[in-house]
């Protein structure tokens, strides 16, 4: 989702805001600009494309100036064109701004401008910012009070940066990340760390309702009442450093190597929270769990968890879906929240919900500095390192490790958790993907797979197909292989493609029967499995394990061969179109 930064130091700005928006870039975005400070004046270049493509064409790193914003767009309101590319300057051009989020009120406040004669080139909803600045600062001749003023007419949830004519910088946040990164040699603001950590370690996190001034003088925070506020200055962890690929060809392939360790870093993780966790389950009077993506499919394997080896039930709610069912939440329920970036505003929307409702939340999340941490009474770091692949891979087995963690808390390590035996399982299934690729190959024209899994299973096949669809642009379906006679069997002929999750397990034998009946159709059937069968056109070998773990084992050929079948595109694994890592606009 859309990126902003902010510089004001003794280095030129531009090249130090190109660069943090190529470390952003994994957010997602379409468009990209730049806006500096220079002789006077402000200048913007912008444009549609990759930064790399944006910054040859319009050399945004070449603009004069040491202090300046950037911004990578993902297109929420208006097309994907350059004009709606963000920064946008104010109509006299005194004032510019880069904005993440969406301003409900957009369109009352663009009219009231524009009949007071401020005009407008872009169909965003950002532009009304640069142009409140503007009039309150036309009103008032005082930067703090259009910040207020301007912050105090705005409705929704946004974090912005602006730029004004005499060099200051100024951000405010609502509801949106702002972290504020100080420097030797200067300032720095923006929305992801990752921003500026090469600069800095050094950090402020912004709270909502603050907005920051920075002029050669220093930083000012105030809250939007105007009042002065001091925070500490906080060091990010060394971790945050480390987003090079190394000797991987792609972010996606790395993560997913990464899983044998990122498993048990997660298995490792603080005691004491895990503890609180599996407490405050066992007294909860009903217990929820939700996510978006990947992370409600972590909530699915969650459920089968609960019931089974807790005995505990657990209702999955996908995220975005919690605001039109808002009285299931009942005070002294819990609400587990699952999310990798901590920042997907559907999941933070349905906190929001079941905090009102009086239940208390346990997060499990990679970002500790993230706002569902903040609103959560016990969190779980997932202590995967940064995920810079849009499409999740290991922080979602870490999810897993942390939830079998809570569950086997819970029954008294009744699961016979062996994370030494899932890490080995798992390289060894990294270290002979030939046979995946090979099956990649056939990807390529394919226009249809499906993904089928019984019981635990099934929540991977839905995992599988997710990665399917954001890595190869190709339909993928997840089937609960029950369902596959009331329907999909229709679709199954002689172009289409089934993956059959199948271990040896009690779902093993009606799964195969499923394959059969998909065979006879004249489907390909890849099975993946520590059983060979002649029912499989393609066998994918997975190493038998205690069966209650296989989930986390059965799901890394499938994201492998999604990462292959991408490539087989010519897609762009870690940058799939029209997808962002963090989504954080309902
Ligand atoms: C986006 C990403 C998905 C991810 C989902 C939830 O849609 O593209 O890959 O699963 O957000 O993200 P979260 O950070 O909340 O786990």
């Amino acid at each position: 989702m859309c990126s902003i930064i902010g510089y004001l130091g003794i280095n030129p700005a531009a090249p130090i805001i190109v660069k943090g928006l190529k470390r952003m870039e994994y957010r997602g975005y379409d468009s990209v600009g730049v806006a500096t400070f220079s002789d006077n004046q402000i200048v913007v270049r912008k444009g549609v494309g990759k930064v790399i493509e944006v910054n040859n064409q319009a050399k945004l790193d070449q603009l004069a100036g040491n202090i300046g914003i950037g911004h990578t767009r993902w297109a929420t309101h208006g097309m994907v064109t350059d004009v709606n590319a963000h920064p946008h300057p104010s109509s006299a051009g005194e004032v510019a701004i880069v904005h993440n989020g969406i301003i409900d009120n957009y369109d009352e406040l663009k009219k009231n401008l524009q009949q007071k004669g401020y005009t407008f080139k872009s169909q965003t909803d950002s532009e009304v910012i640069a142009n409140l600045l503007q009039y309150h600062h036309d009103k008032t001749k005082d930067k703090k009070k259009s910040i207020l003023e301007t912050v105090n007419h705005l409705k929704g949830n946004y974090a912005f940066v602006a730029v004004f004519e005499d060099g200051t910088l100024a951000a405010a946040r609502m509801h949106e990340p702002l972290i504020l990164g100080i420097g030797k040699d200067g300032y720095f603001i923006s929305s992801d760390v990752l921003g500026f950590v090469e600069h800095t370690d050094e950090v402020i996190y912004l709270d909502n309702k603050e907005f920051v001034m920075i002029d050669s003088r220093g930083i000012k925070i105030f809250d939007f009442d105007g009042n002065p506020i001091q925070h500490q200055i906080t060091k990010v962890s060394k971790e945050f450093a480390d987003v090079y690929k190394g000797e991987f060809a792609h972010f996606t392939l790395k993560e997913i190597s990464e899983q044998p360790k990122t498993i048990a870093n997660a298995a490792n993780n603080t005691k004491l929270e895990l503890d609180l966790a599996a407490d405050f389950v066992k007294h909860a009077r009903s217990l929820y769990i939700t996510g978006s993506g990947t992370s409600y499919n972590a909530a699915l394997i969650a459920k089968f968890l609960f019931s089974r080896f807790a005995k505990i039930k657990v209702e999955p709610v996908i995220s975005s879906e919690v605001q039109f069912s808002p009285d299931m939440f009942e005070p002294q329920s819990i609400l587990i929240a699952i999310s990798q970036s901590g920042e997907s505003a559907d999941v933070l929307e349905a906190v929001k919900f079941a905090k009102n409702a009086g239940s208390k939340i346990i997060s499990i999340v990679n970002i500790m500095t993230s706002s569902l941490v903040q609103q959560s009474a016990i969190s779980i770091g997932l202590n995967c390192g940064p995920e810079i692949g849009v499409a999740a891979t290991k922080s979602f087995t870490s999810q897993l490790a942390v939830l079998y963690k809570i569950v086997d808390k819970i029954c008294g390590g009744c699961i016979g958790l062996e994370f030494d035996n899932i890490s080995e399982s798992i390289k060894k299934i990294l270290s002979d993907d030939s046979k995946i690729q090979e099956i990649a190959k056939k990807f390529k024209d394919v226009s249809d797979i499906y993904v089928l899994g019984r019981g635990i299973h099934y929540p991977i096949a839905s995992e599988a197909s997710l990665k399917l669809k954001e890595l190869t642009y190709i339909h993928a379906e997840g089937l609960p292989g029950g369902e596959l006679k009331h329907g999909p069997l229709a679709l199954m002929d002689s172009n289409s493609y089934v993956i059959i999750i199948n271990p040896n397990d009690s779902t093993y034998n009606d799964t195969l029967t499923s394959a059969r009946e998909i065979k006879a159709r004249g489907a390909k059937v890849i099975g993946i499995s520590d059983k060979p069968s002649d029912a499989y056109d393609f066998w994918i070998e997975i190493p038998a394990i205690n069966e209650a773990l296989y989930p986390f084992i059965e799901i890394v050929p499938i994201q492998l061969l999604a990462y292959y079948a991408a490539l087989e595109k010519d897609a762009d694994p870690d940058y799939p179109r029209n997808l962002a890592k963090s989504v954080t606009v309902k």
